[in-house]
């Protein structure tokens, strides 16, 4: 693995979770790199396997869920650790997760336990995390709770959970996650629970926050709207693969693969016509159980090849630099236009 520019790198990860009607296939292959300081976003509708796809990064999946091939994290630049092969209860994860990577999720509450106030549980994890000492402890905790934008920091710390308002216990998340200066940020929809002003001001400090500690961010999402605010990079998923990777320019200009068009199509857009704007891709994500032999998009591809799409798995190709695309489709338009 590159280590000057490659934080984690996923190397084929497939994710089955076994059921009574048989096996889930709910991730099948994901190949992918965060690099150094970049913000990565994982876009698709809901169920596609994003969370799944974050939470093996940590192992905190579901016992039934069963992961496998490589996450390799670059612990420092002399070495990687595969996080796949850490037991998920053992002492070597636990010193990478929270400390190493971080996650926070779209409701906070997950996050806090309604018996302690704000303050303690951000503070367990500075004293687990960085410093031992009480005082300097808890001031850190309060400098990170103002740095988040939480005013009033030293009063508030005395809080409890259900003191604070949603986009508040929201920042507090994000103080809580990010006080030990983690490599690693996993964003799984954090602010889809929000009004959108307050989004927006959750999107702006996580920029910020970003610029001043330095750190990559996994952000995941179903909104291509905010993918553009937030991402250097953009990885649409479906059905469990990636099915297109670009530079966020480059996937806004040129999208590709016609399932990102319908994504795209489903933003609202300023200045499009009504009946644009209303585009939604037709049919639903089907069941990750018995997929066929072909493409996952196949049923609701408007550009689908027959004979072609429904036989074979497209695989990633590069069409421009740094622009992947899994598409048959797509392909067989370039050769026409050659
Ligand atoms: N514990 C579980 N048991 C059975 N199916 C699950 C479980 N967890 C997730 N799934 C299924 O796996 C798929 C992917 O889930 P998830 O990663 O949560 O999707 P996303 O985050 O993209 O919405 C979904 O179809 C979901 O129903
Ligand atoms: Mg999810």
């Amino acid at each position: 693995m590159n280590t000057i520019d490659t934080i984690l790198q996923m190397k084929d990860l497939t994710i089955d979770i076994k059921i009574d009607e048989g096996t889930l296939n709910v991730v099948r292959g994901v190949q992918l790199d965060i690099k150094r300081n970049e913000t990565l976003g994982l876009v698709g509708e809901s169920g596609c396997g994003k969370s799944l796809t974050s939470k093996s990064i940590l192992g905190i999946n579901n016992k039934k869920c069963n992961s496998k091939g490589e996450i390799l994290f670059q612990l420092n630049p002399e070495k990687s650790v595969d996080m796949l092969k850490l037991n998920p209860n053992g002492k070597a994860i636990k010193k990478i997760r929270g400390k190493e990577i971080s996650m926070i999720f779209q409701e906070p509450l997950v996050a806090f336990s309604p018996l302690y106030t704000i303050g303690n549980q951000i503070n367990e994890c500075t004293r687990l995390h960085v410093t031992k000492d009480k005082v300097k402890s808890k001031a850190l905790s309060i400098e990170m709770m103002e740095k988040v934008g939480i005013a009033n920091a030293s009063k508030r710390y005395d809080q409890y959970p259900h003191e604070f308002s949603g986009g508040m216990l929201q920042r507090a998340m994000i103080a809580m996650s990010l006080v030990s200066g983690p490599k690693l940020l996993i964003a799984d929809e954090p602010t889809t629970a929000l009004d959108v002003t307050i989004q927006a001001q959750i999107l702006d400090l996580m920029n910020n926050l970003k610029k001043e500690m330095g750190m990559s961010i996994l952000f995941i999402t179903h909104d291509l709207g905010t993918v553009a605010k937030m991402c250097d990079r953009v990885a649409v998923m479906y059905l469990g693969k990636i099915v297109e990777l670009a530079p966020v320019r480059s996937l806004y200009k040129t999208p590709l693969h016609p399932y990102t068009n319908g994504l795209l199509g489903s933003v609202h857009r300023i200045g499009t016509s009504r009946e644009k704007r209303l585009y939604s891709i037709e049919g639903t994500v089907p069941l990750a159980l018995n997929l066929p032999k072909g493409c996952g998009f196949y049923d609701r591809c408007p550009k689908k090849i027959k004979g072609i799409c429904n036989q074979k798995q497209p695989e990633l190709r590069e069409k421009s630099e740094g622009h992947f695309v899994a598409c048959f489709a797509c392909e067989h338009e370039e050769a026409k236009h050659e």
